[in-house]
């Protein structure tokens, strides 16, 4: 094990409130301590004093040896967890429920090949007149408001009901469902604390409304990816824990994420006004580069963790079997050696080799429905304002893991 640097002050990149703290200005990254860590150090193993996280990982921050790790399942797994947390919500052996994300080999190529057909681009496109009547619906409501806050009113509400709908989750339930998975997707952050629960029993919730869902289904199949997972699990290629696991890392993944993509997105929109004024031209059919350059402004996740199989030596590190590895996607995202200009916003960057979705074989699952997302949203919005502003406040989700928006308060 290598020996634990000590410049704690500029390179504790796993202290939550670092994130909490982040400047709106400057998309609330640690641009100084990322920029030092891929020029001094860049594999270095790192304290986390994060209570419940593991006290240490090698922290591997530049863009090369971040694909280069996703993209070897062999050397670095997913089984013991993709978080720093000491204990994993997907991982059965820690009383949790497996999950393909962290799954390796056979069983992840199982359980990802039983799901894929519910997410092929066909499938896709055929959300999107679904994906545009939520979106007009959650913006008439906001915009009729004149002020509100972006994440509650809109941010949070597509990719809510986008899951919801593709879980066959009924309306009443949503809600509950979004709070379980806030607490358990960024338990670090206390507004998501759920009074006297800890994530176990928070989780326990979650597992058991995914048999219920199941039953549901069960009574009223359709084409629908609960369908489909209704369905392997009746033919026995599913396991009703890996169920359990299949909804909880869906709801988890579908509400936690694009959220925050598109809550950056406005953020960097408010904060490059001629970008604004260039995305407004285009608003009846948004490019694909703005699309691509929003995921990769916001890397929602921030660093993706994976678990050395075998010792190897990197930057003159050596690293042993069993040591974690945090791959710093927030990091890898602004590479001067990848992306021209890294700190700027520019919609029609290309080319653009984001890692905001991984790469390898746990590329996000669901980085096209986010894609939709973002583009219905963004498009339904701004052909419904002409004058949108910020107006604060900009409140960050207080965790490491997930770089989250919990408020942006706007005006039309
Ligand atoms: C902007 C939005 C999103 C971002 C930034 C994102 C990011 C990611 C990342 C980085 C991973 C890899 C994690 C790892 O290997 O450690 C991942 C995996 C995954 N994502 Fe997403 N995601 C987004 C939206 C979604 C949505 C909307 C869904 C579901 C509809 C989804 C479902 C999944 C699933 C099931 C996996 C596991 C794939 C596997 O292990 O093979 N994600 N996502």
């Amino acid at each position: 094990m290598g020996a634990v640097t000590t410049d704690l002050a500029r390179i504790d990149v796993f202290d939550p409130d670092l994130y909490a703290a982040g400047d709106p200005e400057t998309n609330a990254l640690p641009f100084e301590r990322y920029a030092w860590l891929r020029s001094e150090a860049p594999c270095v193993r790192l304290p986390c004093a994060i209570p419940g996280h593991e006290p240490s990982a090698w922290v591997v921050s530049r863009f090369d040896d971040v694909s280069a790790i996703l993209r070897d399942p062999e050397r670095f797994v997913s089984g013991h967890g993709v978080t720093m947390r000491a204990t994993h919500t997907t991982v059965a052996g820690d009383g949790g429920k497996p999950a393909m994300i962290t799954m390796d080999g056979a069983a992840h190529s199982r359980n990802r090949r039983l799901i894929n057909r519910g997410f092929t681009p066909a499938v896709i496109r055929s959300f999107e007149t679904h994906f545009r009547a939520i979106a007009a619906t959650v913006i008439d409501r906001a915009v009729a408001l004149g002020s509100f806050d972006f994440v509650q009113e809109i941010a949070s509400q597509l990719p809510m009901h986008a899951i919801c709908d593709l879980l066959g989750v009924p309306e009443a339930d949503r809600p509950q469902l979004a709070r379980w998975t806030n607490f358990a997707a960024s338990p670090t952050d206390p507004d998501y604390a759920i009074d006297g629960e800890d994530i176990l029993t928070v989780l326990g919730h979650v597992w058991d409304y995914g048999l219920e869902l199941a039953e549901l289904r069960r009574k009223d199949p359709g084409t629908d990816v609960m369908s489909t997972i209704v369905d392997a699990a009746d033919n026995e290629s599913l396991t009703a824990d890996e169920l359990m696991g299949f909804v909880f890392t869906l709801a988890a993944a579908g509400n936690e994420t694009t959220r925050n993509s598109a809550s950056h997105a406005l953020l960097g929109l408010f904060n490059h006004p001629e970008q604004m004024r260039w995305l407004r031209d285009r608003a009846d059919r948004i490019p694909d580069a703005a699309i691509e350059e929003m995921l990769r402004w916001s890397t929602p996740v921030i660093y993706l963790r994976r678990t050395a199989a075998t010792g190897f030596e990197l930057h003159g590190q050596q690293i042993s079997p069993g040591d974690p590895i945090a791959v710093f996607a927030a990091s890898a995202n602004f590479d001067p050696s990848e992306f021209a200009d890294p700190q700027a916003f520019v919609l029609d960057r290309t080319p653009n080799r984001h890692v905001t979705f991984a790469v390898g074989p746990h590329v996000c699952l669901g980085a096209h429905v986010a894609r939709l997302e973002l583009r219905v949203l963004f498009e339904e919005l701004l052909r419904r304002t002409d004058d949108l502003r910020l107006t604060g406040p900009v409140v960050y989700a207080r965790d490491s893991y997930l770089r989250g928006v919990k408020r942006l308060g706007v005006q039309v």
